[in-house]
């Protein structure tokens, strides 16, 4: 394998593996019942009709006042469900090795923007951080500054806790887009914004983990007058409650978001997540960088996949609305045709292929080496299970990259030149390749 900046990509987990560190654990998320959401909804049904099922899942999340991300009392020990930064820190890690690796392969550029979509707790950007200040004498002057998207004020403030302690502040500003600023203790500048049109733009790395899932999804039935689209309405049986129907004219997200080719008879559109892949898709092919998506998903193949989650458990999508998660499988098919020309794509490939590819076994033997103790053992044990079995995350999870062209170009021979002269081959992306580890 070449090397760029004299450290190979297996190198640097191997300068990570070398720092013992405890596994985190934790469980997130817990909701009391919101009827003042329930309220709101029917009274917007009442004056405008039934509402398209993305309407409400946008509603129900990220309502400002009453949506389930953005309200106080969403986080907490009894959670409604756990991601992978959660069960353990090695996936952050992980990650933060394939973010250093992948500025490597762009040539090491001077400044580094990490922007996270979706924070959650904070736990991925902090776990990716502390990599970074392992790595540094390989990142070496580079200027790394961290923005991270997140509708939830309420979650900022977990976040900026986390990655800043008290360095952190509020925009005194309502329009500024930049909401929260702060700074890690090594000094690093960390903004907060709610769109991810108002990163600044520049050489970035992108990560969206269960991101994508969160946003609003269009419902669509086949029928015998054609495509028609799924919505929320007002049950006429039980007022307080709420039912699905299908709608009996077109719509326009029914007349332009379906292919003609589609073969399905339900189908599920994130037209916002195809607009952020568009963004996104459109920044790294002018600034550079590269994006990493995971989430559970398709390739254009499921069809109902909107549910809902609560304490853990299956909840149904239109009960107690504002009490529980919702989310809908990523169409990474969709992705992919959204990130048109601009970018290419990687994957997607499982979760335990992606961890395999990145270390996640040799990590595991020095944090099992390095641990005497039987419960962190069997924590260690336990959470790489859940992270890579087939039936647990390993399979359900998916990895996902938007990349600047360079970044797979085949080596071109140089013009002009009598001797054959070849410009050097890009450095393999890691996690989608198999690496060797030193
Ligand atoms: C399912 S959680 C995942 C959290 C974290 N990435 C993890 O894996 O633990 C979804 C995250 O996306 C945020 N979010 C949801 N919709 C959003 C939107 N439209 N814009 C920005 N953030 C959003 C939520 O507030 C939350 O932080």
């Amino acid at each position: 394998m070449r090397t760029l900046l004299g450290v190979k990509t297996g190198q640097l987990l191997g300068r990570v593996l070398r720092s013992a560190a405890a596994v985190r654990c934790g469980v997130r998320l817990s909701c009391s019942s919101s009827p003042s959401m329930l309220r709101h909804l029917t009274s917007k049904i009442k004056a405008t009709g039934p509402l398209p099922v993305a309407e409400y899942m946008r509603e129900v999340l990220t309502n400002p006042v009453t949506g389930y991300y953005v309200r106080n009392n969403m986080l907490g020990p009894d959670g409604d469900f756990i991601t992978s930064p959660e069960i353990s820190q090695i996936f952050g890690e992980l990650i933060g090795v394939w973010v250093i690796s992948e500025w490597m392969g762009a040539g090491g550029p001077k400044q580094l923007q990490l922007v996270e979509l979706g924070p959650g707790k904070g736990s991925l950007a902090s776990d990716v951080l502390r990599v970074f200040s392992q790595l540094r004498s390989v990142l070496g002057e580079v200027s790394v500054s961290v923005h991270l998207v997140e509708v939830s004020s309420a979650l900022s403030q977990l976040q900026a806790q986390k990655l800043t302690e008290s360095r952190n502040r509020e925009a005194d500003n309502k329009d500024d887009p930049v909401y929260r600023r702060g700074e890690t203790a090594a000094g690093l500048p960390v903004s907060w914004y709610r769109r991810l049109e108002d990163v600044p733009a520049g050489f970035s790395i992108f990560l969206a983990h269960e991101f994508f899932d969160a946003l609003p999804i269009h419902k669509f039935q086949r029928t015998k007058k054609g495509w028609r689209e799924v919505m929320v309405d007002i049950d006429p049986e039980k007022m307080d409650q709420l039912r699905f129907v299908v709608v009996p004219s077109p719509t326009l997200a029914s007349s332009t978001l379906i292919e003609s080719d589609e073969r399905r008879d339900h189908v599920e559109v994130c037209a916002e997540g195809g607009v952020i892949i568009q963004q996104l898709s459109r920044r790294i092919s002018e600034d550079g960088g590269a994006a990493l998506i995971a989430d559970y998903g398709h390739d254009g193949t499921k069809t109902d996949t909107f549910r809902g989650f609560k304490g853990h458990r299956l909840h149904d999508v239109l009960a107690s609305p504002g009490s529980a998660d919702l989310t809908a499988d990523v169409d990474f098919s969709y992705l992919r045709r959204m990130a048109g020309r601009g970018v290419a794509c990687l994957g997607p490939i499982t979760q335990r292929l992606f961890l395999r590819n990145m270390g996640i076994d040799t990590r595991m033997q020095v944090l099992l080496r390095n641990s005497s103790e039987p419960s962190a053992r069997k924590q260690l044990i336990s959470s790489y299970d859940m992270l890579t079995n087939p039936d647990k995350m390993g399979e359900r999870f998916h990895f996902f990259s938007l990349l600047h062209h360079s970044r797979l170009a085949k080596p071109k021979k140089a013009e002009g030149l009598k001797l054959e002269k070849k410009s050097p081959a890009p450095l393999p992306v890691a996690g989608f390749t198999e690496l060797s580890f030193s």
